[in-house]
């Protein structure tokens, strides 16, 4: 039986095959170029599967343990993990972005800036958001209607964000940019990074209704919100606010696991629809998180991306620049690879993840770097896929409306992964395809924080996969700023297309639908300057 299935999932391939080497060829005959590749058919599979059961974390029952992850989530990461192989290849004037300064103990209060209790950050989150405030717009010029702008979505994980501001003042153009560091937690180690920059504009902007603002209120947690794991009868018996909206796994919210979304939205809604230096804005939107890591030339690709959109894909509205490092090792492993093909995409999800509960042993698939060189001018045409899609990708304001019309597909839909959600919409969308997007087969942005999360224990520390980044990026510099690329078309695999039915979960309570559907009515707001005593 598995043989015959094998045998028509083969045909299936081959003839997805033909169609898609069809495809190029007339791609590349209107584009210039002429490529041939037909090896797109088990990417799917070497792609790292984005685990939206993340952080699922069983033992959170037991309210130690919540209060410990809380505790150890709301701690900033900022410890000195720069080894000196990663620092020797950092030019000499950014060594300043990685340098730790030890929190001052012994300075008294009137220097202690580090404390702040919940009213004052609150009235300093206002401010800052009232100001809008662009740093060196003096000398990089103001923010125009195509501008590219790079949102950064920021939490505690000040190592990697020091990185990451390593490798964005290294990219060419990136004094053209604006950088929009938007934050969930208010820390001024992070502000005081962040106004060092000196090399492109900068604004910050502080999400509003975060855990740490709201540490015993939605959308924190409410003392008398439901426990995640009680049983409906019981919430109900206990009257606590939430015991009518558990989520579809019968679980009830965690505000941790819902801020990310939340966050997201916020931020997506206060760039495009808020900020006054942004309306009017038609250019580009780059989505970065803070362990992100870009290459030197992803200005130049995202340029590229979109000019052979225009040219050969116009209704590609996702332009995606990135791509994960780690793969588990499908290739390495065929036996396992086997097992996994067996299995439906939400079981597969679950059983990579179970995998790494159990800390089974996963390769950094570094062996795929080699790839990458000749990768560099190849470019994909695809639906759009959360998991493989959602890193250092871009998009404009048209495709932003096209998002709007159908927030509550986003909103409402049971999952608190904002990339799930938006790929829920896109599946949704009434008599229009799916998201399609333009993706760079050499990634140009890399998810190095990955493997300083997991794995804190395996010898796997930031500076690790700082330093193969750096060495894979040196490397490739002889195939950077590609003057053109060769796109092809491809289906997808069958896990892009598969159609979500369910979401995972993790959004049944109807506050946190409404709080994202509240985050869309605020209009656009000038500038204010708001001076308090
Ligand atoms: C990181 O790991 C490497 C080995 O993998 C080790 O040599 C290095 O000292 C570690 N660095 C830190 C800061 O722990
Ligand atoms: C961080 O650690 C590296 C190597 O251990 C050292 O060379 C560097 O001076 C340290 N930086 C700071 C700011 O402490
Ligand atoms: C800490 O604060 C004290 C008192 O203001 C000051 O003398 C000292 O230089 C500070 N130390 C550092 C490392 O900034
Ligand atoms: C705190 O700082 C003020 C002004 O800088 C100084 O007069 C005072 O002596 C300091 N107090 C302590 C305990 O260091
Ligand atoms: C927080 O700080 C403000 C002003 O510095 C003060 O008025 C207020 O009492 C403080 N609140 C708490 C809970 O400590
Ligand atoms: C930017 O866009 C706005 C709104 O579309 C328009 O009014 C304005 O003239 C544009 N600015 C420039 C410099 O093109
Ligand atoms: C935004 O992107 C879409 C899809 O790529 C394109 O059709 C549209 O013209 C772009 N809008 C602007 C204002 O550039
Ligand atoms: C949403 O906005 C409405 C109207 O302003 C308000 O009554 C409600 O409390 C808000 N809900 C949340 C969850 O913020």
């Amino acid at each position: 039986m598995p043989r015959l299935k094998y045998a028509s999932v083969a045909r299936v391939v081959v003839i997805l095959g033909l169609f898609c080497l069809w495809l190029q060829i007339m791609l590349s005959a209107s584009s210039g170029g002429m490529y041939r590749d037909g090896d797109y058919t088990n990417k799917a599979w070497e792609s790292q599967i984005n685990d939206p059961f993340e952080g699922t974390n069983p033992s959170l029952t037991d309210s130690k343990s919540v209060k410990q992850i809380l505790q150890n989530q709301e701690e900033l990461m900022n410890a000195n993990e720069t080894s000196e192989q990663v620092l020797a290849l950092v030019p000499p004037e950014l060594h300043k972005y990685l340098t730790v300064h030890p929190r001052n103990i012994t300075a008294n209060s009137t220097e202690k800036i580090a404390t702040k209790n919940i009213t004052e950050i609150v009235r300093a989150i206002t401010r800052y958001n009232d100001a809008q405030m662009v740093y060196n717009e003096d000398i990089f010029g103001p923010v125009t209607n195509d501008t590219i702008i790079i949102a950064i979505q920021v939490h505690t994980r000040l190592t990697y964000l020091r990185h990451l501001i390593v490798s964005l003042a290294q990219a060419r153009d990136i004094d053209r940019t604006l950088l929009i560091f938007s934050h969930d937690y208010y820390d001024e180690e992070i502000n005081a990074l962040v106004r060092t920059i000196d090399f492109t504009k900068v604004m910050q902007i502080f999400y509003p209704y975060s855990i740490q603002t709201h540490p015993r209120e939605f959308p924190g947690m409410d003392p008398n919100d439901c426990p995640r794991d009680a049983k409906f009868e019981q919430a109900v018996k206990l009257k606590c606010n939430n015991a009518l909206h558990p989520d579809l796994h019968g679980h009830y919210r965690e505000a941790k696991y819902t801020q990310t979304k939340h966050h997201w939205w916020w931020k997506a809604n206060r760039i495009f629809n808020q900020l006054s230096c942004t309306n009017g804005h038609t250019g580009m939107v780059v989505f970065l998180e803070e362990d992100h890591y870009v290459a030197e030339d992803f200005i130049h690709m995202l340029s590229l991306l979109k000019s052979t959109a225009d040219r050969s894909c116009p209704h590609c509205e996702i332009l995606s620049l990135g791509t994960y490092l780690k793969t588990y090792q499908y290739h390495v492993n065929s036996d396992k690879r086997k097992k996994h093909q067996n299995l439906n995409y939400i079981q597969q999800v679950r059983s990579a993840n179970e995998q790494r509960r159990k800390n089974e042993p996963q390769s950094w698939n570094f062996q795929l770097y080699p790839n990458l060189y000749t990768h560099t001018q190849k470019v994909e045409i695809t639906p759009w896929h959360s998991s493989m899609h959602n890193m250092g990708f871009a998009f404009n304001r048209t495709v932003w409306n096209n998002i709007m019309e159908l927030q509550e597909q986003f909103c409402e839909y049971d999952d608190y992964n904002w990339d799930y959600s938006l790929l829920h919409l896109s599946q949704n969308r009434p008599g229009k395809e799916k998201f399609k997007v333009i993706v760079c087969k050499g990634p140009r942005v890399f998810h190095i924080g990955e493997c300083g999360f997991h794995h804190k224990k395996s010898n796997c520390n930031a500076s690790t996969v700082i330093s193969k980044v750096q060495k894979l990026l040196q490397n490739a510099k002889p195939y950077m700023y590609p003057s053109r690329v060769t796109a092809s078309v491809t289906a997808g695999g069958a896990k892009h297309n598969k159609k979500l039915v369910k979401g995972n979960g993790g959004w049944g309570d109807i506050r946190d639908r409404e709080l994202c559907a509240n985050m869309t009515q605020i209009g656009r707001q000038p500038r204010r300057n708001v001076y308090y005593a």
